[in-house]
């Protein structure tokens, strides 16, 4: 196989409550992750100079050795001896830094496709193990899963069965928000002890989204509004246009609404258009 052509989806945290601090610097949490419909394309073709080249007309995306894929690619390169390069085309739609996770997205997929074009014949539990190493996230988007619990760093997934279907509209503010100040600000002390994720669960896998709204959870929240304050405007108009809930998405400083109904999520898009340049309306993938 020489090309290959993949959808590289987004996701939301529905829920994200912080354990602790780890001595190795990162966070113990739990969250439970969403795919949604917002997606990056990648096309992966194989190359015979062993180079690795990302096309993408994004400005804010790295094309050099700070792109997850280009780590992704030379890690399998080293590790396997690989002597194939490969042409890494993006299409890049999630917006980036947003706490949508399109980086580590796109490293889940590139880590798949290489996989497929390079004949490495590695299994699922390999490439989790490779993904951990280049980001906290990867890991979800290597289970082929529409809902997961994620625990550790965030990269030790549990598939989770849930049948629903939900829509979402994302808004994505312009300015930059960093995960590792995001998480420097963060106050353990002050954050909701008694939130718990089996009670999201297994509102997700119930009738009314309304009880799954009000069940949404970000212990990051503080420190998102403690590093940009007008950011409570967004969350506060969003709370206006008849959503179940509303949260800010991962570290942000992306915010969504857990709509009704997709007419209800199309109709309110349109309205906060005027407010916001990047409004997403996105689903369950
Ligand atoms: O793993 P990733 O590279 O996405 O993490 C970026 C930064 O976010 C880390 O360097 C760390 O400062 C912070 N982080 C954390 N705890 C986590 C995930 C990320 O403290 N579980």
């Amino acid at each position: 196989m020489s090309g290959l052509s993949l959808k590289s989806p987004a996701k939301l945290n529905l829920f994200l409550k912080v354990l602790a601090k780890r001595p190795d610097g990162y966070h113990d949490l739990q969250t439970i992750f969403e795919r949604i419909s917002l997606c990056d394309e990648i096309r992966l073709t194989r190359r015979t100079d062993g180079k690795i080249i990302v096309i993408c007309d994004h400005p804010q995306v790295p094309k050099g050795p700070k792109n997850l894929v280009v780590k992704v690619g030379r890690m399998l390169q080293a590790r396997y001896g690989v002597k194939s390069g490969a042409t890494i085309f993006i299409d890049k739609r999630i917006p980036v830094a947003a706490g949508l996770a399109g980086g580590s997205s796109n490293a889940a997929t590139v880590l798949l496709g290489l996989n497929k074009i390079w004949g490495l014949g590695l299994k699922r539990s390999d490439l989790v193990l490779l993904g951990a190493q280049i980001g906290s996230d990867v890991a979800f988007f290597l289970y082929d899963s529409s809902w997961a619990l994620g625990e550790g760093r965030g990269e030790r997934i549990t598939r989770l069965r849930i049948r629903n279907k939900y829509w979402h509209v994302v808004v994505v503010p312009r300015l930059k928000m960093y995960t590792k100040d995001v998480f420097g600000r963060l106050n353990l002390r002050l954050t909701k002890k008694e939130a718990d994720v089996n009670i999201l669960t297994l509102a997700l896998k119930g009738k009314s989204a309304f009880k799954t709204g009000q069940l949404l959870h970000n212990d990051l929240e503080t420190s998102i509004l403690d590093i940009k304050p007008d950011l409570i405007r967004l969350k506060d108009r969003l709370s206006q246009y008849g959503f179940c809930g509303v949260a800010f998405s991962g570290s942000g400083p992306s915010c969504y609404g857990l709509a009704p109904s997709q007419e209800i999520a199309i109709k309110a898009a349109e309205d906060l258009k005027r407010y916001y340049a990047r409004v997403f309306v996105a689903h369950t993938l």
